[in-house]
């Protein structure tokens, strides 16, 4: 066997053992250097406990170890814990989501309860809130002839009839989704914000 033989066949043995490195199906390839390829610190959506593909970075006595991006300090190694199951996301002031569907202002009105207290800080809030978001249809003491107001027609005055008797979960109700031809001002004010609006709309009710 000559020379150039000998090299042809190291050229094909190298070749084949450089092809099966590739990455197949769920084999990932053989990884060089792999903490070129995976975080160093811990990533919430790549985790690996498995001793052949992660790097074994400490032997501890109790035999557990401490593969390469996995947390040691959670059960399971886990990088990402879940929220306790059934949680519910409350919001920064700690309010739950509003669950009540549209077309039950009704309800909405006999199951709420305003949060807070009914302080003048409060009322002066709900009375700036007001001003600016609702005085203009509604009329600066909720008389229905604010600006905007008169050229809508038909919005109602607070204090008379059936909208004087509104209780302040369903004004809460109606910032929220809107009704008729007013439309939803969720956008606009924060949940604690309508809370507030709505205690003042409470006082403009009550006026003669
Ligand atoms: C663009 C004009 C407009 C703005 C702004 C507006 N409203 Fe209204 N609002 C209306 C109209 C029109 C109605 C009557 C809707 C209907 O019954 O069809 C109404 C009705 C209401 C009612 C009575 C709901 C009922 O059950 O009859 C309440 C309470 C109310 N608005 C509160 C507010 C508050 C609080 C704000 C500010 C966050 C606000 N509105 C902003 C136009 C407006």
């Amino acid at each position: 066997m000559n020379k150039s033989n000998i090299h042809h066949i190291l050229l094909i043995v190298l070749g084949i053992s450089l092809w099966s490195c590739k990455a197949k199906n769920d084999f990932p390839g053989l990884e060089y250097a792999p903490n070129m390829y995976h975080s160093v610190p811990y990533e919430g959506l790549s985790q690996i406990t498995d001793e052949d593909k992660g790097m074994w970075l400490s032997n501890r006595e109790d035999g557990l170890g401490e593969y390469f991006n996995s947390n040691p300090n959670n059960p399971y190694f886990m990088n990402m814990r879940e929220p306790v199951a059934n949680t519910v996301k409350r919001s920064e002031n700690g309010y739950l989501p509003y669950r009540i569907p549209k077309d039950s202002a009704d309800y909405a009105g006999r199951v709420l309860v305003n949060p807070l207290d009914s302080t003048a800080e409060i009322l002066a809030e709900g009375k700036v809130l007001f001003t600016t978001y609702c005085s203009t249809c509604h009329g600066e003491n909720g008389q229905g002839d604010g600006l905007v107001g008169k050229v809508f027609m038909g919005v109602p005055a607070y204090n008379v009839g059936r909208v004087k008797e509104l209780p302040e979960g369903q004004i809460f109700h109606t910032i929220t989704f809107g009704r008729g031809r007013m439309v939803s001002h969720a956008s606009q004010v924060s949940v604690e914000e309508r809370w507030k609006i709505a205690r003042y709309v409470h006082v403009l009710q009550n006026q003669n």
